[in-house]
């Protein structure tokens, strides 16, 4: 049967030049490289520059998603930004992006789901384009978190860092096979009875200020691992394949501990999971495109390939997304 499916046609990402490793961080609060990796498994993050925006970082990875994905940027009538930390509280980030890629035209907005950004924004370009709504999307996942960091709490800021990465997906005409590409299940789930387990202090509704994040730890991490494991079990389900068929697991880097946990449960082999975490933190939205980036780039995506991502973040928010390469 002849359906539309979403095809991603490009990725790409962008790091700030500044890199800020654990010795930085011990220099700043009490803490230590050896606690940083056991914990979570980050050796080292980037720090946005001095005036270096979100969309900056944005621009810059939809630029480079835009080159490999040959797609001219006025072609684009859908543009997505996953963000917790816009350049200002309105207009979006998105709306900066559009203009910086001189488009003018079609729909440009945000989207604030925290570290699950990325995938509710898979999921809706993913809507619209099966829709009819737009052709082209862009979706975008990119953060500053270094902004939002209380440098004086060792228990938070040692965990997150800066960046952004890309995709460009398609519309293309399907048979709705199963070795046919483009997104094949997007799931996103939030409950909010668990908001005040990781949140930011502040906004301009309320405190008239940004504000810091805040978290339990030790709650997000009891949660994370369950409901990971449940909506990718979820996802697997429903479209009828088995954890041992995914050629690449492209999680949210939130932690080393919650992936092993997490591919541990399902029976994914290690070397199927893509871990940047070392190299970046916890990049919030940005952390999925950027692994996705990275895979690309060390020639672990093939066409073909059945691609898992998934993530959970503040809100509770969480998702996943499968996906044939
Ligand atoms: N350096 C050294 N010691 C520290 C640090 C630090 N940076 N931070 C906390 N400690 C200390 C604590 O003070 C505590 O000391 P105490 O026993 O003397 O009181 C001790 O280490 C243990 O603290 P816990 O918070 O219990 O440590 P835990 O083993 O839970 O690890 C961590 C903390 C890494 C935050 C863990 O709970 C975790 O990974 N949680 C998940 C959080 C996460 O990934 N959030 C990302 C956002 S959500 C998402 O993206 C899924």
């Amino acid at each position: 049967m002849a359906v539309i499916r979403s095809v991603i046609q490009g990725v790409g990402a962008y790091l700030p030049e500044q890199v800020m490793t654990n010795a930085d961080i011990a220099k700043i609060v009490d803490t230590s490289d050896e606690w940083i990796v056991a914990r979570s498994g980050i050796e080292q993050r980037h720090i946005a520059a001095e005036g270096e925006k979100t969309s900056d970082l944005a621009l810059a990875a939809a630029h480079k998603a835009l080159v490999r994905s040959g797609i001219d940027p006025t072609d684009i009538d859908l543009i997505i930004c996953a963000t917790a930390t816009p350049d200002r509280t309105f207009p979006s980030t998105a709306v900066a992006v559009q203009a910086g890629l001189g488009i003018s035209s079609g729909a440009a907005f945000d989207i604030q789901a925290v570290c699950s950004g990325f995938v509710y924004g898979v999921a809706t370009a993913d809507n619209f384009l099966r829709s009819g709504a737009a052709k082209r999307a862009l979706v975008i996942g990119a953060e500053t978190f270094s902004r939002i960091l209380d440098w004086e709490d060792r228990s938070t800021c040692v965990l997150f860092g800066d960046g952004a990465g890309a995709v460009v997906m398609e519309a293309q005409p399907s048979h709705g096979g199963r070795d046919d590409r483009g997104i094949l299940s997007t799931l996103i789930r939030s409950d909010g009875r668990y908001q005040d387990l990781l949140y930011v202090d502040g906004g301009p509704g309320s405190t008239k200020t940004v504000g810091y994040l805040r978290m339990n730890g030790r709650e997000v991490f009891r949660h994370a691992v369950q409901k990971i494991t449940g909506v990718i079990e979820e996802t697997l389900v429903s479209t009828g394949y088995a954890a041992d068929e995914i050629d690449l697991f492209v999680p949210h880097q939130a932690n080393k501990r919650i992936l092993d946990g997490v591919a541990k449960k399902l029976g994914v082999p290690i070397e199927r999971v893509v871990m940047t975490i070392s190299k970046h933190g916890n990049t919030s939205a940005a952390s999925i495109p950027l692994a996705l980036n990275h895979a690309f780039e060390e020639h672990r995506l093939s066409e073909g390939n059945l691609v898992l991502l998934e993530a959970m973040g503040g809100g509770f928010t969480w998702g996943a997304a499968l996906l044939r390469w």
